[in-house]
């Protein structure tokens, strides 16, 4: 987790991005990045449905697509969500993570004025169950 991680462009791949979200029903736009070792970004968006329950959030999306184009060592991960304060990653997207990052996985998050929250993985989910259990 030492390489520098280049924030600016997460984010600017996380916000363009938020402009293909599909969400006519909450009509609450996400978009998010992740970036792998090698350097490179995959941007996504939630993606929701007529039958709620099968919507997918913007993180697991973005991290969906890592898996599909063969990338390894997911380092790090940003979020931008038009909030009034930034808008932490929900429960399932923090799991999610936790199958293919480590705990000290930094996430970041902005709203559109700019706010930033930081957390590490490990802070968004302590006590995470992992592998490692079964
Ligand atoms: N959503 C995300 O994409 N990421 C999050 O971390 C929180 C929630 C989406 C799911 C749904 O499409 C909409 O935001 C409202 O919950």
């Amino acid at each position: 987790m030492s390489r520098e991680i280049p924030w600016e462009e997460l984010f600017r791949a996380a916000n363009d991005i938020r402009a293909r979200a599909h969400v006519p029903y909450s009509k609450f736009p996400v978009g998010a990045a992740a970036l792998y070792e090698d350097g490179t970004v995959l941007a996504g968006c939630n993606v929701e449905n007529s039958s709620y329950g099968l919507s997918v959030c913007a993180e697991r999306n973005a991290i969906a697509r890592g898996v599909v184009e063969g990338r390894k060592g997911l380092i790090a991960v940003a979020v931008v969500v038009d909030t009034p304060e930034p808008c932490p990653p929900c429960g399932m997207c923090r799991q999610v993570m936790t199958e293919f990052a480590p705990l000290e996985l930094p996430v970041r998050s902005r709203n559109l004025k700019g706010d930033e929250a930081r957390y590490t993985l490990g802070e968004l989910l302590p006590h995470a169950f992992t592998n490692r259990f079964l």
